[in-house]
């Protein structure tokens, strides 16, 4: 083939949108927030859908919310951050669906208060969920996905992986750890035609800032303006579909990350005199 017919090959596949029916899909953290509405949604979809997340009766609910139509749905409860949950959650998509075609890392918890008053131990937990239980769960699933149906990793990252603000470091510092990570990535899995694709949520009604780790109760979050789970989830779907390589959702979130890059002073500035938790 020339390289002309070469070029205008990789460009349909580039344009040709990811469908997900009859896709075999790895997902976390669905027992609420944004996953609750991902497992919803990618169900709707057509896709059969292993979900996990500590609470079981939540999963159970989400199996119950609309009648598991041919069981396109698997629960598989337990803590993303335990190396042998990981390897159960691979090993039942591979066993019961045949194989992988998109791990959505979702999955997440975090932490407000400033970091010479916390312990070690949050910034460990924070670690232990939000960056190495999403890369080791992704390593696990990386030589079922490399055979998979237009396959594809998919994080949920956040703003505060783009720019970090006080009171979070944790968070921020392990959120900048999982789009480093998801950069590399990306690059490594291209030759096997595997999408990294990193969507960043700003503020989400969700019960997030009700399972803050290590944290004083009542403490809120400095964040103005929320976007609900619901078109957050679409969002990320949507990313999914059209093959985004990395989506910062929302115009609050873009003109933060934009102002960061233009005047990254000013914004230093701005967030330590308005935005200590
Ligand atoms: N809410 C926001 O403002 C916001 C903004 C930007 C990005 N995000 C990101 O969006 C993602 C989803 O968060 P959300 O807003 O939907 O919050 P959420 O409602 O609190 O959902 C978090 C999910 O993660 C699961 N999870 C937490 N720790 C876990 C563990 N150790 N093992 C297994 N599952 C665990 C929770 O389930 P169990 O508790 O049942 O285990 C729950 O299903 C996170 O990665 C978060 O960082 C959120």
């Amino acid at each position: 083939m020339s390289w002309l017919g070469e070029w205008v090959l990789t460009l349909e596949c580039v344009m040709a949108k990811r469908s997900f029916a009859g896709k075999r899909v790895l997902l976390t953290g669905a027992s609420s927030g944004i996953g609750w509405y991902l497992a919803s949604e990618l169900v709707r979809a057509g896709a059969f859908v292993v979900v996990t997340s500590r609470r079981s009766e939540r999963l159970q609910q989400l199996r119950l919310a609309f009648g598991n139509p041919r069981k396109r749905l698997i629960a598989v409860p337990g803590d993303i951050a335990d190396h042998e949950h990981r390897c159960a959650l691979v090993d039942t998509a591979v066993e019961q669906l045949g194989g992988l075609d998109v791990v959505i890392n979702n999955a997440g918890v975090g932490a407000i208060g400033s970091f010479d008053q916390a312990t070690p131990e949050r910034l460990r937990t924070l670690f232990e969920v939000d960056f190495f239980a999403a890369t080791e769960l992704t390593r696990l699933a990386l030589p079922y996905l490399k055979r998979g149906n237009e396959p594809a990793i998919c994080l949920v990252n956040s703003v505060l992986g783009h720019r970090a603000v006080p009171g979070k470091s944790e968070y921020c510092a392990a959120k900048f750890a999982l789009r480093g990570w998801a950069e590399s990535l990306r690059l490594e899995l291209r030759p096997a035609g595997v999408d990294v694709i990193s969507v960043s949520p700003s503020t989400t009604r969700s019960e997030f800032f009700e399972s803050l780790v290590d944290t004083v109760r009542g403490t809120k979050s400095a964040s103005v303006g929320s976007q609900s789970a619901e078109s957050v989830a679409k969002n990320v779907l949507g990313a999914l579909r059209k093959r985004k390589r990395e989506l910062i959702l929302s115009p609050a979130g873009k003109a933060f990350v934009w102002l960061n890059r233009i005047a990254p002073q000013l914004l230093d500035r701005l967030l330590s005199r308005y935005a200590i938790s």
